[in-house]
């Protein structure tokens, strides 16, 4: 099974995706953690997207494309990848089933976490004093949550017209988050 995992910043995505992967036997690909890699280990990608991801703009999909494919392309991931993150626009959708075709695979499930501004930059803020991500600014945020409801809410309607989507109350505790994913993958 591939899942996808959508909500807006700091609205759990990493969080739910750590849980299914323990408990279902899947592989994250977290897009953000990816790149945040690259600039930590100062490579040259770092370099060139580290100033895009302080803007809390989108990295070119070009970039996101050699990434994603790397794992798609990797027979251990097969049928076993929860996406966190990607894909963030229509643009990397259309990316997203050219490379599953190419690798004979399929999307089986759409989740998308529903918080609000408020909720998200209270979580936001309270992660920045454990983690210091350097975009975890209250003004990037907003910046973020702003990218993703222009960019990334056309393609959740994108995946609910193929009925594929599930929307889940991401106000509610982990815990209770978690029992209602869990339900819901074993259904599947
Ligand atoms: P990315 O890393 O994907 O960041 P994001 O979408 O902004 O989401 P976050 O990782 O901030 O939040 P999350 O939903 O994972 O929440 P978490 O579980 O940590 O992307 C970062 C940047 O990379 C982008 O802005 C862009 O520049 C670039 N990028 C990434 N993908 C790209 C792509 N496909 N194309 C182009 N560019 C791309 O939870 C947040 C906090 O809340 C944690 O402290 C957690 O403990 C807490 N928490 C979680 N759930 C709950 C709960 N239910 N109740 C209380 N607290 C909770
Ligand atoms: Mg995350």
């Amino acid at each position: 099974m591939n899942l996808i995992i959508f909500g807006p910043p700091g609205a759990g995505k990493g969080t739910q995706a750590d849980f299914i992967v323990d408990k279902f036997n899947l592989y994250q690909l977290s897009t953000g953690e990816v790149l945040r890699n690259e600039i930590k280990n100062k490579t040259e990608l770092g370099k060139e997207i580290s100033s895009i991801i302080n803007s809390g703009s989108l990295v070119s999909d070009d970039i996101v494309k050699k990434l994603v494919e790397n794992y798609i392309s990797n027979n251990k991931y097969k049928n076993r990848l929860i996406f966190d993150g990607y894909p963030r626009n229509l643009n990397q959708v259309q990316t997203l089933n050219e490379l599953l075709t190419k690798y004979a695979q399929k999307i089986d499930l759409v989740l998308k976490l529903s918080v609000s501004l408020e909720t998200i930059t209270k979580r936001i803020l309270e992660r920045k004093t454990i983690e210091k991500r350097s975009d975890d600014s209250e003004e990037l945020a907003v910046k973020r949550y702003k990218t993703y409801e222009k960019s990334t809410e056309p393609v959740i309607e994108y995946y609910k017209k193929l009925n594929l989507l599930k929307v889940i109350d991401g106000e509610r505790t982990i815990d209770q988050i978690n029992k209602e994913i869990s339900d819901i993958i074993t259904l599947i």
